[in-house]
């Protein structure tokens, strides 16, 4: 009992005395509250669903421009929020007491090439909403994903390194460089906990991507099973790196959970998993669906594809924050075939 007669523990943290009433409101605070603004895109899909394991359904507010009649959306607390509208970002900060912003909402390569002007406006000052907010001290932490499209045509295409040559030609390639600027600059001259990394293309099978480059290593999937043919928009030859889901989120969920001086690197962390070609990529799917077709019919996107490295080094993920893959294009496609098969007739070995 402490002095009051109160039921009382002792801190582990300063050997206090604290009420135990307090307990439950100390607990409370040792769990992030989070935001997920564009949660009903690919990565936000998976993503809420894990933070909503690790963290407890109510701890995650999802958030999207439209209420879609998804999983995201009948399975905890969801908001309708405009990426673009400061205010609104910031009475659901307040109203839900969050902690801790996940940003996915963005126009990718592809789209973004039709649509310049609001990609620009889009990737950006949804970027800066989140920032000042952070800066304003209304938020504890950001997690912002940047690309491999920060890269471009003069940068080493083979194991590109953290520190090399950018100079990306997309306007969303250039858009996650300028954010990464903005991030360091923010965590430099105003302390802001931003967390980043370039993620390379990614492959689930939950929901599908919109409007990406990388986006043909998922359509393949779906073609073999539904159709045994795929015409493939990039040219046969192309590599690239790519990352199944699952590891993406372990890499999002772990750089936000890892102590602050683990995180050296302010802009955004190379990431990387596995890089394969479309050749590759079928005949790994061949080896489950021998009857699969695939035909080659390369469009704008190659040359996006082209700008972009053939492999990441990423190193100091790996020795600042322990990053560390699980999946290989062997795994990946078992599990991609298993999971978008079981909605399917067809039945894969
Ligand atoms: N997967 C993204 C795209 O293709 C790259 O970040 O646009």
């Amino acid at each position: 009992f402490g002095p009051s007669g109160q039921s009382c523990f002792r801190s582990r943290i300063d050997g206090m005395m604290i009420p135990y009433s307090f307990k439950k409101q100390i607990y409370l605070h040792m769990n992030p509250k989070i935001l997920i603004i564009g949660a009903c895109g690919q990565i936000g899909t998976e993503l809420t669903h894990q933070l909503r394991a690790l963290y407890g359904t109510e701890n995650v507010i999802a958030s999207d421009i439209r209420k879609l009649n998804t999983d995201v959306v009948n399975s905890g607390p969801f908001e309708v929020v405009n990426a673009l509208d400061f205010n609104q970002i910031e009475n659901l900060v307040e109203s839900h007491q969050i902690t801790d912003v996940y940003l996915m909402a963005a126009l990718l390569s592809a789209t973004a090439e039709k649509n310049p002007a609001f990609a620009w406006d889009l990737n950006m000052n949804s970027l800066f909403h989140v920032l000042n907010l952070a800066k304003a001290g209304k938020i504890k932490k950001i997690f912002w994903p940047s690309s491999i499209a920060v890269f471009g045509p003069t940068t080493p295409k083979e194991n590109t390194p953290q520190y090399t040559v950018m100079e990306p030609s997309t306007v969303y390639g250039i858009s996650k460089q300028a954010g990464e600027r903005w991030c360091e600059y923010y965590h430099n001259i105003f302390g802001v906990d931003v967390r980043s990394i370039r993620y390379p293309g990614l492959i689930s099978w939950t929901t599908l991507p919109g409007g990406g480059t990388t986006d043909y290593a998922v359509d393949i999937y779906h073609k073999a099973i539904a159709d045994k043919k795929y015409e493939c928009f990039l040219a046969a030859e192309t590599k690239m790196p790519m990352m199944y889901m699952d590891d993406a989120i372990a890499a999002t969920i772990n750089i936000m959970k890892a102590p602050v001086e683990q995180i050296k690197i302010r802009s955004s962390y190379n990431l990387a998993a596995m890089s394969f070609t479309p050749t590759e990529i079928a005949a790994e799917i061949k080896k489950h669906i021998p009857e699969l077709e695939v035909t080659y019919a390369p469009d704008f996107r190659q040359k996006i594809a082209d700008s972009w490295p053939a492999s990441i080094d990423d190193s100091r993920a790996r020795e600042d924050w322990g990053w560390k893959h699980e999946f290989d294009l062997e795994m990946m496609t078992v599990d991609m075939l298993k999971n978008l098969s079981k909605n399917n007739t067809v039945s894969i070995d």
